[in-house]
């Protein structure tokens, strides 16, 4: 066993350290604008951020991603009595903006090898309260988007895709959140564009959708002191905005190296551990590389005795989470997501990794399965 400097699970500070010039730069550009929340800085990032995704539309900057999946869902008039379908193998935020929209998540099951939402189950969760499906491009991949608007047309449901981690990823040549009614984005310093502290955004191609969620993350009022509709407090301010707007054009390489950095663990560790599957006509964008490993608490004793970093995305699916009993769920309810929990582990995967780091996590995960 080589035990060399830890290497983290995540670090922006090689990231940051080449554009420090910049950023302290927009930094002080905003200290000095005497506009601090939703001014310039917003719009620009906004205008950028519609740009980036190359599809006619509005962007509406909110303060974080869980957020963003609330604004849009009250934006839809979705909230208590609607149920929304999700998959219960994600973050928790993607069930706690629909609680928090008033709505009720109804889990519907995930396809083992891609961890992602089973297409072929979400019919039969499918009520007269059904309102929305919310799919979960976890990991960077994404859901095949055309069955799932198929689905959703079907059906009358609308459709409010989960980006927080797949910014930058690609279906069938277009980027995910433009493909549903709103696409939700977080910039958490984590994510694969991540901020200076927390960011979200919406997108929308429906200008009265986005009108309608620039009133509610601003108490439902706009620009005046008279509410127009309910709403919330969860603006995008101007320091994260001008700090995003210095980092979105150096994405598409941050996006390169993600993708480099998870071929060279595809060749290293290819025949040692089944990577989670990437979806068909998917351009991953690998914002975390996550295998499916037996005996996974063996690994972790010995990752950490190297010094290495790793992550569970996620250890518990949220039906069996202590906050959610009351809906009702057992073990047992959801077998494929309780399955991918035992067993999936990410290991580091960020822009910053330095190729001998990945050799090192490599051969660890070759070690593992000898
Ligand atoms: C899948 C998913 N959804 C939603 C969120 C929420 O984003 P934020 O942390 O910006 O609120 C996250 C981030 O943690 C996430 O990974």
């Amino acid at each position: 066993m080589s035990v060399g400097e830890p290497i983290p699970m995540f670090d922006y500070r090689p990231g940051h350290e080449a554009i420090e010039a910049d950023l302290l730069a927009a930094i002080v550009g905003v200290l000095r604008s005497g506009t601090l929340i939703l001014g310039p800085c917003v719009r620009e990032f906004e205008r950028a951020f519609t740009a980036f995704l190359n599809e006619p539309g509005e962007a509406v900057g909110v303060g974080n991603g869980t957020d963003a999946i609330a604004v849009a869902l009250k934006s839809l008039e979705i909230g208590q009595g609607d149920e929304v379908i999700v998959p219960p193998n994600t973050a928790i935020p993607t069930v706690s903006a629909i609680r928090s929209a008033g709505a009720t998540p109804a889990f519907c099951d995930i396809d083992p090898t891609t961890c992602l939402i089973d297409l072929e189950r979400i019919e039969s969760h499918i009520t007269q309260h059904t309102k929305a499906i919310v799919p979960v491009h976890l990991y960077g991949n994404a859901l095949p988007m055309a069955p799932l608007l198929a689905i959703a047309a079907r059906h009358g449901l609308r459709v409010v895709e989960d980006c927080a981690q797949s910014c930058g990823t690609r279906w069938q040549g277009q980027q995910t959140g433009t493909f549903g009614d709103i696409g939700c984005f977080s910039f958490y310093p984590t994510k694969n564009l991540g901020a200076c502290g927390d960011g979200g955004m919406c997108f929308t191609r429906d200008g009265n959708l986005a009108e309608s969620m620039r009133r509610i993350r601003a108490y439902g009022c706009g620009t005046t002191y008279v509410a127009q509709q309910e709403g919330i407090n969860s603006r995008l301010d101007e320091l994260q905005a001008a700090i995003l707007s210095v980092k979105l054009p150096h994405l598409p390489a941050a996006l390169d190296r993600r993708r480099a950095i998870a071929a060279r663990y595809d060749e290293y560790i290819g025949g040692a551990s089944s990577r989670v599957r990437t979806s068909t006509h998917t351009e991953h964008s690998f914002h975390l590389y996550v295998i499916l490993v037996e005996r996974r608490e063996e690994l972790i004793a010995s990752l950490k005795a190297e010094g290495i970093g790793f992550g569970v995305h996620y250890p518990v699916p949220i039906h069996r989470m202590p906050a959610y009993q009351f809906l009702g769920f057992a073990e047992g309810d959801f077998p494929k997501s309780e399955w991918a929990a035992k067993r999936v582990l990410s290991l580091p995967c960020y822009p910053g990794l330095s190729d001998a780091a990945i050799e090192r996590v490599a051969a660890a995960i070759r070690r593992h399965a000898s």
